[in-house]
């Protein structure tokens, strides 16, 4: 059965193609480039013995998505990572955010519009949240103003699917809603590349390990939690992979009674930015160099998933513990700086 990944060779993108030629599925995967390299391919062939087919095209040209799917009638799913994912770049040029992240998703489901079947699966985010009420969150904490122009996407992005499913009796959609993505496939073939300066956590953490960066800033050590720092979900990439398998699959199987649902994706357990050092402390045997400065604008104190909903109906629970998450991405690490 064939599978489109648009986005497919960046970092969750890659680790979910192998899962899914793990599974058996024949994977064609768009990716534009913009923040990956076609090297990815060679990561995964090296993982699942097979190389999947990869087209480089920019899904803001309709003629060339609509040119994609005629070649590829035989298309019965689609996992769509494609999106731009900076906060703060989405802050300067919201155009590009609206247009990357809108733009190409509305073009998609028109092909998927057109077939008498097909299945969807889009990658959402925790923020869509934003600081909700309640911890852990459940699927049913309301939808609050987003934060960002990137926020924005992922919930105009989850009501742009709702809305065309309802119409569309053909299409079964799966909205997964992440919460901290991290860590690199454990044949180290495969792992995140961030391009410049990282902006998140834990690739920051690996770079100052390896002396890539001097220093780790530790955003606030003043709020509401134990230790005074933000807590997240941190889920282990592979692990997130996976999700993205089940879900399909209940959507091939037509599990599903309602067209479109939406599933938290997360381990349930709140880690702080001091315990996710810990970590990084303890699996590597390195002291972290890191301080504590200001709050940075715009962030929550507290997110971790209540991950009933996946659990019982994907049957789907993450496996991976903090420390095997970071080990993961501490040995990728080592192994990108070497190479
Ligand atoms: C960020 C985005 C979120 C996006 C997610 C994708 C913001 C405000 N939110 O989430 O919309 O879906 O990435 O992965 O950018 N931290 C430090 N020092 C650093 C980097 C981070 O202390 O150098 C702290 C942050 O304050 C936060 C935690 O580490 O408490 C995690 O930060 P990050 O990895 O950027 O993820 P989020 O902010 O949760």
């Amino acid at each position: 059965m064939k599978i489109l990944v648009t986005g497919g060779l960046g970092f969750i993108g890659s680790h979910t193609v192998v899962e899914l030629q793990h599974e058996g599925f024949e994977v064609v995967i768009i990716d534009d480039c913009s923040n990956a390299d076609v090297k990815v391919l060679e990561g995964i062939k090296a993982i699942t013995g097979k190389q999947p087919v990869f087209e480089k095209i920019d899904l803001r040209n309709k003629p060339m998505v609509e040119a994609f799917f005629v070649r590829h009638q035989d298309i019965e799913g689609v996992i769509h990572f494609a999106a731009s994912k900076a906060v703060g770049e989405s802050v300067e040029k919201p155009l590009l955010y609206y247009e990357n992240n809108l733009g190409t998703l509305v073009y998609i489901l028109q092909e998927l519009s057109k077939k008498e079947r097909a299945s969807f699966i889009f990658s959402s985010s925790c923020t869509v949240y934003g600081q909700a009420d309640e911890m852990p969150i459940t699927e049913d904490a309301p939808v609050k103003a987003a934060e960002s122009p990137y926020g924005n996407t992922k919930q105009m992005g989850e009501e742009i699917i709702a809305d065309t499913c309802k119409v569309t009796q053909g299409l079964n959609a799966i909205a997964l809603r992440y919460f901290n993505p991290m860590g690199a496939h454990p044949s180290v073939e495969i792992g995140e590349l961030p391009i410049g300066v990282p902006q998140n956590l834990v690739p920051f953490i690996t770079q100052t390990g390896m002396g890539i960066r001097e220093q780790l800033s530790v955003f606030g050590d003043d709020y509401p939690t134990a230790d005074g720092t933000c807590i997240r979900d941190y889920i282990h990439v592979v692990d997130l992979a996976k999700a993205h398998v089940v879900a399909l699959q209940r959507l091939l199987n037509a599990k599903n009674e309602e067209n479109y649902e939406v599933f938290n994706v997360g381990t349930g357990k709140g880690s702080s930015v001091l315990e996710v050092i810990q970590s990084f402390e303890r699996v590597s045997g390195e002291k972290l160099n890191y301080k504590i400065v200001d709050r940075r604008a715009g962030d929550i104190v507290s997110a971790y998933a209540n991950t009933k909903k996946a659990n019982e109906v994907l049957g789907w629970t993450a496996k991976s513990t903090l420390d095997e998450a970071m080990k993961s991405a501490w040995d990728w690490e080592k192994k990108v700086r070497k190479s």
